[in-house]
């Protein structure tokens, strides 16, 4: 975009309102807190719903199967940010492209409210996928939007709008979980209500709050390229549909199939970015060594967020299966836990930036804050160890141990996840600036797409080895990060 246009957008949203901060973070605030809202709603009672036997209202999928499923959802999810990112780009706009997302989302949910089938679960699935590509990624660019390239406030609006989101992370869990035991489709309902007031505040609001801000399409296709894209998807459709047709009922596209292919994606998919943005010709050799340096960064995060995201699949049927639920009096949804993530996210955010603030030029680099989130986050691991350790693995345990698991994750989450999209957008070569955005929420879909093959291995029986060996890797990672970190920060080429 040129800094004409630029200038003439930010100019076009009233400046103040909300905060301090332009009026139109209201309106990307509530739409993205509400968006969370249903997805991690649905999220933290979708694993159960599909391995509770049907007589508890579930599908009654093995359990293993499921915990596979919620990782390729997971990372479809955020794999789909391309496609929602290339159609915001040169198709809709970015203000578009939310609107719609939102719709699909919603579509998504209303579908698993309605009791049905795997086949509709798989049908929400498809929506939710696109919907939330479209969505999430597109939503964060126009927050950038509302502010010129040198407002100062520009940080802080991104910290205000991440709050937004771990509020809604928050909030929902606890709703939805406290209705999971009475309905499931009750609980997807409700998030299907959380997107329906989201979409209306966006609607509502977009108008007189973000002025021209997500309306101009950056990169619009020409009458023939639009042409022969639109042959190219509709073909493209077309071939997915006969093939599924054909491969299910061979028995060639099966749930295991699918997951392995997913898995390849989300490793095939980011080498393939980093590939193309080495060798473009529009890349200089200062960008070079930055791409470079960006690669251990990038692993680290597909480590981090391996890890993270477990917290919805493997330490949610930790919740359900191994911890005690009736304590202290109070009957708890194992749903609940998922709650917690997102609560200290809110309470030690300001915590850690006060700590970066305070210790100014003597703070950790960027790599070594990545080494300190992986560290967190094999802690969180081992801690989750201790309990088996001391009491074995027939007992149960104090739900005390997840919620300690839980603390530990975030500080690690506190010191890669506000980082991460910053150091991508600076490290990544300016003429694929456009796709910083899905580049970063990449790490996620890789770190997903791994888990759906991680999570096999996961039984009650095994967990020392499993939480002791995932963990473990995850400090020795950290080590060697910790260890290359002055190389790292050399190639970063003066990028802090
Ligand atoms: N939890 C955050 C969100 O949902 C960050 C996710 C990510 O970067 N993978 O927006
Ligand atoms: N902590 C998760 C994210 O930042 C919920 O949003």
């Amino acid at each position: 975009m040129s800094n004409y246009n630029r200038q003439k957008i930010v100019d076009s949203v009233p400046q103040k309102g909300f905060f301090g901060h332009p009026k139109g973070l209201f309106t990307l605030f509530f739409t993205e807190f509400w968006e969370r809202f249903s997805y991690y709603g649905m999220r933290a009672i979708l694993v159960y719903y599909m391995y509770y036997e049907v007589s508890k209202g579930g599908l009654g999928l093995d359990e293993n199967l499921a915990l596979s499923i919620m990782s390729i959802y997971g990372s479809l999810v955020y794999m789909s940010g391309i496609i929602g990112g290339w159609l915001a780009d040169r198709i809709f706009g970015t203000s578009k492209a939310v609107f719609y997302g939102g719709i699909l989302i919603m579509l998504g949910h209303i579908v698993l409210a309605i009791p049905g089938s795997v086949a509709m679960f798989f049908v929400s699935m498809v929506l939710i996928v696109l919907g939330t590509g479209m969505l999430k990624p597109n939503v964060s660019t126009v927050v950038g939007e509302m502010y010129s390239e040198t407002d100062e406030r520009r940080d802080a609006g991104f910290t205000i709008f991440y709050m937004g989101i771990n509020a809604g992370a928050f909030l929902s869990p606890l709703i939805v979980g406290s209705v999971m035991d009475y309905s499931f489709h009750l609980g997807f309902g409700i998030a299907a209500v959380g997107m329906f007031l989201g979409l209306v505040m966006f609607v509502l609001t977009k108008k007189k709050n973000l002025g021209l801000a997500g309306t101009t399409i950056p990169n619009p296709l020409s009458k023939a390229e639009k042409k022969k894209t639109f042959t190219f998807i509709g073909l493209g459709v077309v071939v997915l549909a006969v093939l599924c047709a054909v491969l299910i009922p061979m028995g060639v596209l099966t749930f295991a199939s699918f997951i392995n292919i997913v898995t390849f994606l989300g490793i095939l998919i980011p080498t393939i970015y980093f590939v193309v943005m080495y060798r473009s010709p529009k890349t200089t050799t200062v960008e070079r060594s930055r791409i470079i340096a960006y690669i251990p960064l990038f692993i680290a995060a597909v480590m981090f967020w391996s890890i993270q995201e477990q917290g919805s699949t493997i330490l949610a049927s930790y919740a359900d299966k191994r911890t005690q639920l009736d304590w202290m009096g109070i009957h708890i949804s194992p749903a609940w836990f998922q709650s917690l993530n997102p609560l200290f996210i809110i309470v030690f955010a300001p915590v850690f930036a006060g700590l970066w603030m305070k210790l100014g030029k003597r703070q950790p680099t960027v790599p070594q804050k990545f080494s300190l989130s992986l560290l967190f986050a094999g802690l969180s691991f081992l801690v989750i160890l201790i309990p088996a350790y001391l009491g074995g693995t027939d007992s149960l345990v104090s739900p005390m141990w997840l919620v300690l698991s839980y603390l530990i994750v975030v500080f690690g989450e506190l010191c890669m996840s506000p980082v991460g999209l910053s150091a991508t957008t600076k490290l990544a070569p300016a003429a694929f600036s456009a796709q910083t955005m899905s580049l970063w929420f990449l790490a996620s879909a890789a770190a997903q797409a791994l888990n759906a093959q991680v999570v096999k291995f996961y039984s009650p029986e095994n967990e020392m080895a499993y939480f002791g060996s995932i963990g473990g890797a995850a400090i020795v990672l950290s080590i060697i990060l910790f260890a290359l970190a002055p190389k790292i920060q050399g190639l970063m080429k003066g990028i802090r």
